[in-house]
């Protein structure tokens, strides 16, 4: 690394992670690993460490993830979550890639291809989000038979993606009904890997009976999505008109909390790249945008909106200290310090002091989005028990 801004990975917590999921929801056969878009920007050498502690089938969002994902691990099954153009059908079956399939045209089209291996097949069925699956009954039944009848593919799964988590509205247990409804004509028995869940309805739901896969996703990378009891009159409030509604629309109950013992591990440190004493009215950064209120110094990041830290950010830390981010650019951030330090001292962008969860509070973005601000150019740094690597993805 030449340029010293970059994310750290523990690897430990990332295990322990999916460790303690596995343990606390011990009632699945398939534990599928969501590790589309770079693994929520972790970087993809993480997924040797989801497998070790667990995770035995991934899900990504396209054939090029998939691809990536080869290059570290070669045997691990992995679902295309986005249909995959039958053009490209071969790789799939040389890579042990498993396809989606949402519509019938598809289905008539692949009959018509000569297969060079098996391939392994999941229908994704529509249960009411309107992006991807099918969404009648009769069709569902004729991509199965016709599936089934030809001896080069595996119907290996069935699954859907719910839209609503069910804790406070009333599609949750439309979608498991639509599913249910849809998928009616096949004998489940017959499907090695049913999924249905991800990960907040998997935590605050009971597991439902005819599923054996889950898709993990944000959970692994430490968000529980437990909402502690709310206290207080708006608490009482939100809690009664819930229960309510769970009365009115007979609502299948939700589980608030968990106890599953999570942490985040998604760290980004820079360092000090030049310190300049300034005066009081000085001023500061593009635009003079910053004066100066007092006799200080102004210490130089090398991180900027490049490197996704945006004007909403204002503070960064030095060791526990919080200073404040006076001006921003592409490339740099300007900081003010009462004290001096030296260049070189390692600069906290969000870590122990400044946690994950208040910068997403602060940008009023979830983690989601976060993990993806932070892009490629930021060098990710992985540590484990006896080594630690750098990477550039
Ligand atoms: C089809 C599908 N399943 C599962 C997931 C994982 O979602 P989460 O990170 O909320 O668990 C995603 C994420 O985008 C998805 O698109």
């Amino acid at each position: 690394m030449y340029r010293k801004t970059y994310v750290e990975i523990d690897e430990k917590i990332l295990e322990s992670n999916v460790k303690d999921i596995i343990t606390k929801y011990p009632d699945y056969q398939y534990y599928m690993g969501v590790v589309k878009n770079n693994c929520y920007h972790h970087g993809i050498k993480v997924v040797n460490n989801l497998i070790k502690a667990g995770i035995n089938y991934l899900a990504v969002s396209s054939l090029e993830e998939a691809m990536d994902i080869r290059k570290y691990n070669e045997e691990i099954p992995i679902l295309v979550l986005e249909p995959v153009s039958l053009e490209y059908i071969d790789d799939c079956i040389n890579h042990n890639i498993t396809i989606m399939i949402e519509n019938l045209d598809y289905v008539l089209e692949l009959a018509k291809i000569k297969l060079i291996g098996k391939l392994k097949v999941h229908l994704k069925i529509d249960s009411g989000m309107n992006r991807l699956g099918f969404k009648v009954r009769k069709e569902v039944k004729e991509t199965y038979e016709i599936l089934t009848n030809l001896k080069k593919i595996e119907v290996e799964g069935i699954f859907t993606h719910l839209a609503t988590s069910g804790i406070s509205d009333i599609y949750y247990d439309k979608q498991i009904n639509t599913f249910q409804e849809l998928v009616k004509d096949i004998d489940l028995n017959n499907i090695k890997i049913i999924h249905v869940d991800r990960s907040i309805t998997f935590v605050s739901h009971q597991k439902l009976p005819f599923v054996n896969g889950v898709r993990l996703g944000i959970v692994m990378f430490g968000f529980s999505n437990s909402r502690p009891k709310s206290h207080g009159l708006r608490g009482a409030y939100q809690e009664f008109k819930r229960n309510l509604k769970i009365k009115k629309y007979h609502l299948s109950p939700a589980i608030l909390e968990n106890n599953l013992k999570l942490q985040t591990t998604f760290k980004m440190y820079s360092e000090i790249l030049s310190i300049r004493k300034v005066k009081k009215d000085e001023v500061v950064g593009y635009s003079a945008s910053y004066k100066v209120k007092e006799d200080g110094y102004i210490l130089t990041i090398p991180c900027g909106y490049a490197d996704g830290i945006t004007k909403d950010f204002k503070y960064v830390a030095i060791k526990g200290k919080l200073l404040e981010i006076v001006a921003d650019s592409m490339d740099m951030l300007m900081v003010f310090s009462d004290k001096k330090y030296k260049i070189g001292e390692k600069i906290e962008i969000f870590g122990d002091t400044i946690s994950i969860r208040s910068v997403c509070k602060r940008l009023n973005i979830n983690a989601y989005h976060l993990f993806n601000q932070i892009q490629n150019r930021v060098v990710r740094v992985y540590k484990n028990e006896d080594e630690t690597i750098e990477i550039k993805y």
